[in-house]
């Protein structure tokens, strides 16, 4: 298809990186944004608009969307994708039913379980349940405990504190009804993303993030300080394993469903010492940060493939990777992220948007906003983020680096670590 219109539905940095990429496209010749930030702003046609489902819809009828592209997982959880399906607009991003890969723990657990993917072994939790025999059952390991909710990073706890461990059972059991105890997986995370649809699947080069707040892996857990891809964790042979063990099955059993599932599956993935790899979580869209590391190593057209996805035609489009490596590094409000300062201005970002160059050293906007005055404004936790794209890991990383430099906001902190782990 040529001259397409395309909108994608979000506002962080993940969608200013999908713009990025469509808007790359030669297919695409007008791209909206919904709600969108003021990253997006500068390719695309921001529109604020009533997030529920009927006036969503309403927008992509009256821009004549060829394409929506669902970034977060919420409005998949509300059935977007099946109100874009009744409404004969191409959707990237599955149906609801698809989507509690996500939204439900349990849900995905027994999804594994059917299809034989490897994962942590589990107990639900409900009020009948005796809890101290359950953490006797897996003590020796720190807890994981899980609710079964959408809660926004918060929903996992992860604890050799007993006591701990059992507050948040019990505060969860109260919530939610049940909680789920998880065996502990140790070894080195990795994600991957898989587009698919009804005919076939493309795995994107597997990247890995950040999640705690500082160097070191110390700190409290965030929705992920930098990132960068392709992680060497994923060896030819874990990749393999990965394949064969996990994105086979999965997609077998989510391309036969009533409707196949039709967007990209994170896989969050544990790989253990002897390289073989387990399940951690399906999300059921992009990684933020990782969107921002991968889509600019993917050379296939990027409104192709997600079109593709869509429309169930991926078995027909080839998958070209470009080499090198990406890595970004995140630029968070002071506070992040428990209590984020909102509001103070952003200084060089102008400029470090006026000299950046999408696919060698760019920036991508998140809680970023524009003041009366017309200057930049922090709006959110994670504010934005620098990446860079080269040969190496080491050159690419100073690239990164040397753009966020440039960029000051008060009080805010960053990792000076991304990508420590392929530094070794
Ligand atoms: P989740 O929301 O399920 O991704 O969990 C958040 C984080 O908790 C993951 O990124 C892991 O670092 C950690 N985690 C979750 N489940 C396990 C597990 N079974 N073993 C070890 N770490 C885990
Ligand atoms: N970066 C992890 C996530 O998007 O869930």
């Amino acid at each position: 298809m040529d001259n397409a219109t395309v909108i994608v539905v979000g506002s962080g940095g993940r969608e200013h990186a999908l713009c990025l990429s469509l808007a790359a496209s030669p297919r695409v010749s007008s791209l909206h944004c919904v709600p969108g930030n003021a990253g997006t702003a500068k390719m695309a046609t921001n529109h604020a608009c009533d997030m529920s489902n009927e006036p969503l819809l309403d927008l992509f009828r009256e821009i004549k969307a060829d394409l929506v592209v669902v970034g977060p997982e919420a409005p998949l959880c509300e059935g977007l994708a099946d109100a874009c399906q009744s409404a004969g607009i191409a959707c990237f991003g599955p149906v609801a039913a698809l989507a509690h890969l996500e939204g439900s723990k349990l849900h995905a657990k027994l999804a594994m379980q059917s299809a034989g993917v490897p994962t942590a072994a589990f107990q639900r939790l409900d009020a009948t349940s005796d809890i101290d025999a359950a953490l006797d059952a897996y003590a020796g390991q720190p807890w994981v405990v899980k609710r079964d909710v959408l809660a926004g990073g918060k929903g996992v706890v992860v604890t050799s504190d007993r006591n701990e461990a059992k507050q948040f059972i019990i505060t969860s059991i109260g919530s939610d009804g049940f909680v789920l105890l998880e065996a502990f997986l140790p070894g080195e995370e990795a994600s991957m993303l898989v587009v698919m649809d009804g005919t076939g699947f493309h795995t994107l080069p597997p990247s890995q993030d950040h999640k705690r707040a500082y160097d070191g892996d110390r700190g409290p857990n965030t929705g992920g300080m930098g990132a960068y891809c392709p992680a060497p964790v994923i060896t030819e042979q874990v990749h393999e394993r990965v394949l064969k063990r996990i994105v086979e099955p999965m997609h077998r059993h989510l391309s036969g469903q009533p409707v196949p599932y039709r967007g990209v599956l994170f896989i969050g993935l544990m790989i253990d010492a002897s390289g073989d790899p387990f399940v951690v979580e399906f999300n059921v869209r992009f990684g933020d940060p990782e969107c921002q590391v991968t889509l600019p190593l993917v050379e296939t057209d990027m409104f192709d493939l997600l079109h593709g996805a869509a429309t169930d035609g991926l078995s027909e489009l080839p998958l070209k990777i470009r080499q090198g490596t990406a890595l970004t590094v995140v630029l968070a409000s002071e506070g992040y992220p428990s209590a984020p300062v909102k509001g103070r201005p952003i200084r060089g970002l102008e400029q470090a948007l006026e000299t950046a160059v999408y696919g060698k050293t760019w920036v991508n906007l998140a809680g970023v906003g524009v003041d009366e005055s017309g200057q930049y404004i922090a709006t959110g936790g994670r504010v934005l983020s620098c990446s860079a794209l080269g040969v190496d890991v080491k050159r690419t990383k100073s690239e990164a680096y040397r753009l966020l430099s440039e960029i000051h906001l008060e009080g805010a902190h960053f990792r000076t670590d991304i990508a420590h782990r392929a530094m070794q």
